[in-house]
């Protein structure tokens, strides 16, 4: 994703049905995401994209809690269900420990994210625990579920690596 991206995604992040039913409610304007996106540094943002160009979500890693590096994605309502996040998640997997000096990668979820969840397991993530009323979200204190895979267990490129 390229700054001129950033109007796009902008709509996306504002989208209460893109962002999904979990996240927390979020109003960015151009000059926040631009600040995101200068201040990225170890991190960024890519589309998912179909193979005649569409946009149809986002997949991105970053540093959080620290050192730890992290992804998310979200995918076009109407994009959902076909394997795409599992397929977005299994790249960027293979892609960050093909290119970083990293031993894990992590996610952190809302644990009644069923959909989530499943694509992380499926990709190899196990999880770890459960952040207990860790952050504020539509109304509620909400718990957070931390998952990840390790080097060891990735132990070969899924998709990159076969010129998918
Ligand atoms: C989470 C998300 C990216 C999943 O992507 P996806 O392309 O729909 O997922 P996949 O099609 O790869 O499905 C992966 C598994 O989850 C299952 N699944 C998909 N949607 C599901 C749902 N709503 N409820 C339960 N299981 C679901 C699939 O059946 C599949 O399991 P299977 O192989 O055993 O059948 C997508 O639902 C989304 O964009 N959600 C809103 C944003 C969001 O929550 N992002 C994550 C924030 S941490």
């Amino acid at each position: 994703m390229e700054k001129e991206d950033l109007p796009l995604l902008q709509e996306w992040v504002n989208n209460l049905n893109i962002e999904g039913e979990y996240e927390p409610i979020k109003q960015e304007t151009i000059k926040d995401l631009e600040k995101q996106y200068d201040d990225l540094k170890e991190g960024q943002w890519f589309f998912i994209e179909k193979k005649d160009g569409k946009k149809i979500g986002y997949v991105a890693h970053f540093v959080s809690m620290g050192k730890q590096k992290e992804i998310g994605y979200a995918l076009l309502p109407e994009e959902r269900g076909k394997g795409y996040g599992t397929e977005a998640v299994t790249i960027m997997v293979d892609y960050l420990f093909l290119s970083k000096d990293i031993m894990r990668i992590q996610a952190d979820i809302r644990p009644e994210n069923i959909a989530s969840q499943k694509v992380l397991e499926k990709v190899g993530f196990k999880k770890e625990g459960i952040l207990r009323k860790c952050y504020f979200s539509r109304g509620k204190l909400r718990d957070t579920a931390i998952f990840s895979i390790l080097r060891e267990e990735w132990k070969e490129p899924k998709i990159i690596a076969k010129g998918k």
